[in-house]
């Protein structure tokens, strides 16, 4: 233990940053010890944050430390790596994916390496969802949200009727819910075109608030997909009518054509013409 050692630095971030950053020794016996920034609230209010200014100062240890770098959801952030006792991470301009955890670590020659840790906590903000799902009855309906922020969310869904948000009604148990993280699932089995369509919503709560997203769920009758076929059908239908009709109409003035196109008639019609031309030179 290394008693009055505490030191507390303050610093104000900007309007749109709430909360300020304390010195937190990481202590223990044999140890390094790290002064890092406090935890950081991000709020998404009007107007541009300057930015958040995440700090690590190495105050004691052993021997000399051989470099140091910072992390994020476990995940080294790259070119942070240098050799300075204090360490600092400037985030410009934060949005809900700066909210994270951070890691500052040291590393040592002969010794293991020394961390600390800085939450930044942000509430949920849903980044995608699924806007409409058109789906026919019997099928199954997949609704997805997802969000950026930390903590991750708790998620729960709701149905939108007469525009309160209901629990789901899962007395026929076709109703399954997934959720991981900062993604969540609602799968509707068997969908009933009476019971389902409507307005969906997910709700992301975590200790810093919640938001949500709507989706609309469409359901169709089963025999939506046969109009198409339906309506050709019936046009082939129509037509074979149609041909038939005007077959059978057609059929006498054919015999006559065939009749004209005959020999001997045919005959009688060329001097039938011969007779009018006659009688039209006549007349001139
Ligand atoms: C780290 O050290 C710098 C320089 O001495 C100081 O300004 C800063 O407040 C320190 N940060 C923390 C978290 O102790
Ligand atoms: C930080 O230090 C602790 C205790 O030494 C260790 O268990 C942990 O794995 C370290 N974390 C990282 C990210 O290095
Ligand atoms: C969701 O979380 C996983 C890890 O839990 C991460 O790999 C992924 O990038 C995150 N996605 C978003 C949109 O934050
Ligand atoms: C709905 O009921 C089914 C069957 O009882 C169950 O497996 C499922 O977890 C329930 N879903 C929800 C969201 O409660
Ligand atoms: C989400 O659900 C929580 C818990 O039921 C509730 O307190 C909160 O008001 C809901 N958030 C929204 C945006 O509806």
């Amino acid at each position: 233990m290394i008693p009055g050692k505490r030191r507390a630095a303050v610093m104000l971030l900007s309007a749109a940053i709430v909360g300020a950053m304390l010195m937190q020794p990481v202590r223990s016996q044999n140890e390094p010890s790290i002064a890092a920034s406090e935890n950081v609230l991000l709020t998404f209010e009007e107007g541009i944050s300057p930015g958040i200014l995440l700090q690590c100062n190495l105050t004691s240890s052993y021997s000399a430390h051989k470099e140091n770098f910072w992390m994020k959801n476990g995940e080294e952030i790259p070119e942070t790596r240098q050799d300075n006792k204090n360490m600092e991470l400037k985030l410009d301009r934060p949005r809900a994916d700066a909210a994270g955890v951070y890691v500052c670590v040291y590393t040592f020659d002969n010794a293991p390496p020394a961390n600390a840790t800085i939450e930044i906590k942000s509430v949920p903000v849903i980044t995608g969802h699924k806007r409409s799902e058109n789906k026919n009855e019997g099928q199954r309906a997949v609704l997805h949200c997802k969000s950026l922020g930390y903590p991750h969310p708790i998620w729960t869904w709701h149905k939108v009727d007469n525009g309160g948000f209901n629990d789901i009604d899962n007395s026929t148990g076709r109703f399954f819910i997934n959720s991981r993280d900062n993604y969540t699932e609602l799968h509707i089995v068997n969908l009933d075109i009476n019971a389902d369509p409507g307005v969906y919503a997910c709700n992301a709560t975590n200790v810093i608030g919640s938001n949500k997203e709507t989706s609309v769920l469409r359901v169709r009758s089963h025999l939506a997909p046969l109009w198409p076929l339906l309506g050709v059908l019936a046009e082939i239908i129509i037509l074979i009518v149609i041909i038939v009709v005007y077959e059978k109409r057609k059929k006498p003035e054919d015999l006559q054509d065939d009749d004209d196109l005959g020999g001997p008639v045919k005959t009688n019609s060329t001097n039938n013409h011969k007779d009018k031309n006659l009688r039209q030179r006549n007349t001139n």
